[in-house]
C-alpha cells in the first residue's frame, strides 16, 4: 500500500511536535511538509530535540505550503477559521486540532471565546474527533476537529453515565480538573515562567473554561442543555490531565443503584474500546487513574466510585494531554477517517516508573 502524504502546519508547537512523533512512526503515512513562521528553515529537531536522527525534515513556510493527502492544524484558536477555505484546496482531508470547528453552535463561540466565528459554513462539515463517542460519523468524513484536552477527560469520565442516563440529568455534572503545564503551549507567559509556575496548585479556571461548553455539547441530547460546572486547577505536571467529576444518582434508582451497576455501565460503554482503560483496584498504588504514568501513551484510563448513602457518583479519567488529549487522538481519527486499524502508530503504553 501507498503511503499517504501528511503535512503538519503549527509543527513547532507542542501538539505539532507530538503530531510529528506519532506520525514519523505511522506505518502508512510519510510526511510531507511541517510549518513554522518563526523557525522557517531550522531542522525539525532543533525544536523538538526527541526527534533528533529520527528526521532531516526542516520547517517550512506555510506560505510555500504544497498539496498532500492529509493535513494537520495545530495553530492557536482562531487561526484555522481564517484560512480553512485556503487549506481545504490544499488537502483532501483536514484535523484541526484548535477550538475552531469543535462548537455545533456559532453562537457558542461568542459566548465562551469572545468573538465571532469567521467561518460559521464551516461548522457543519467538522465531525467532533472523539472516536469514543462519535466513531462511525468520523469513518465517513473528510474534515474533523480536535477536542479539548480538559473535554476529554471530562467526557470519557461521564459519558457512561449520561449514555446509560443513571444519573440525575437536571442536576448535571460539576468536573475538577486538574492540569499539567504543557496545556498552555510552548509560548512562554508570566504565569508560566519557571519561578511562578512550579510546585503550583493554582485555580486558574474556577469558572467559565471554554471547554465546559465541548461537555455540554457531548453530553446533552436534542433540546436538552445538562449543566456542567467545571473548574480548572494547574498543577506540577509537564502532561497529564486529571478530572475528577461529580454527578448524582437519578431519583428512581436512589437507593438501589450498588458499584456493581456501574462495573456493569462503564464495561458495556469502554469494554471494547482499544484505548480506554477501565481502573479500579481493590489493593496497590494505582488504585484509581492517574496521568503519571500515561505520559506519551494515547490511554484513557477511567475509574469512578459511589457513596449510596449520598447518591454521589465520582468518575475520574486520566490523560496525557498531548496524546489522549490533542495529537493521539487526532493520530487514532486519522486511522478511522483513512480505513485503517484505528491503533496504528499509537502501540506506546508509557513508563513506569517514570
Ligand atoms: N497543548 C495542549 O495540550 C493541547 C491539547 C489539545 C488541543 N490543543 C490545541 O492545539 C493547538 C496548538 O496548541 P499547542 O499547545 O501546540 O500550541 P503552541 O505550542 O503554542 O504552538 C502553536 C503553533 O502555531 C504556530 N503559530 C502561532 N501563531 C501562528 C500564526 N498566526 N500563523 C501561523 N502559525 C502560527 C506556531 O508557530 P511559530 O513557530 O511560527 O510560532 C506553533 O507552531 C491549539 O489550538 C490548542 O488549543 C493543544
Amino acid at each position: 500500500m501507498s503511503k499517504l502524504r501528511a503535512s503538519i502546519i503549527g509543527g513547532s508547537g507542542y501538539a505539532g511536535g507530538e503530531l510529528l512523533r506519532l506520525l514519523l512512526d505511522h506505518p502508512n503515512v510519510e510526511i510531507g511538509q511541517v510549518t513554522s513562521e518563526s523557525n522557517t528553515g531550522k531542522y525539525v529537531h532543533a525544536l523538538h530535540p526527541n526527534l533528533r536522527g529520527r528526521t532531516t525534515l526542516k520547517f517550512a513556510s506555510l506560505s510555500t505550503l504544497e498539496p498532500c493527502d492529509i493535513l494537520f492544524v495545530a495553530l492557536p484558536h482562531g487561526e484555522t477559521m481564517q484560512r480553512i477555505a485556503q487549506f481545504a484546496e490544499l488537502a483532501p482531508r483536514i484535523i484541526d486540532l484548535s477550538a475552531d470547528f469543535r462548537l455545533r453552535d456559532a453562537n457558542d463561540y461568542a459566548k465562551w471565546y469572545e468573538s465571532n466565528h469567521t467561518a460559521p459554513e464551516w461548522l457543519p462539515k467538522f465531525v467532533y474527533g472523539l472516536p469514543e463517542i462519535n466513531r462511525e460519523a468520523i469513518r465517513g468524513t473528510s474534515y474533523i476537529s480536535g477536542v479539548g484536552c480538559n473535554a476529554t477527560a471530562s467526557i470519557l469520565a461521564t459519558w457512561p453515565l449520561f449514555a446509560a442516563d443513571i444519573v440525575d440529568r437536571s442536576r448535571g455534572v460539576i468536573v475538577e480538573v486538574k492540569a499539567g503545564s504543557s496545556e498552555g503551549g510552548a509560548s512562554s507567559s508570566p504565569s508560566s515562567h519557571h519561578p511562578d509556575r512550579s510546585h503550583v496548585v493554582r485555580s486558574f479556571a474556577p469558572v467559565g473554561h471554554r471547554h465546559t461548553a465541548e461537555v455540554i455539547q457531548a453530553l446533552s441530547r436534542e433540546g436538552e442543555r445538562v449543566p456542567v460546572h467545571m473548574s480548572v486547577t494547574a498543577i506540577e505536571l509537564v502532561r497529564g490531565v486529571l478530572a475528577t467529576a461529580h454527578a448524582f444518582v437519578k431519583p428512581e434508582l436512589a437507593g438501589k443503584l450498588e458499584l456493581k451497576d456501574l462495573w456493569k455501565t462503564y464495561r458495556q460503554i469502554y469494554g471494547q474500546e482499544p484505548f480506554v482503560r477501565i481502573i479500579r483496584e481493590r489493593q496497590g498504588v494505582y488504585r484509581y487513574p492517574e496521568p503519571k504514568i500515561l505520559a506519551g501513551s494515547n490511554y484513557a484510563d477511567v475509574g469512578f466510585d459511589y457513596d449510596p448513602e449520598s447518591g454521589r457518583i465520582v468518575a475520574i479519567a486520566a490523560i496525557d494531554n498531548l496524546m489522549k488529549g490533542a495529537s493521539g487522538t487526532a493520530v487514532q481519527c486519522m486511522n478511522l477517517m483513512c480505513g485503517w486499524e484505528e491503533t496504528a502508530g499509537l502501540g506506546f503504553p508509557g513508563l513506569h516508573p517514570i
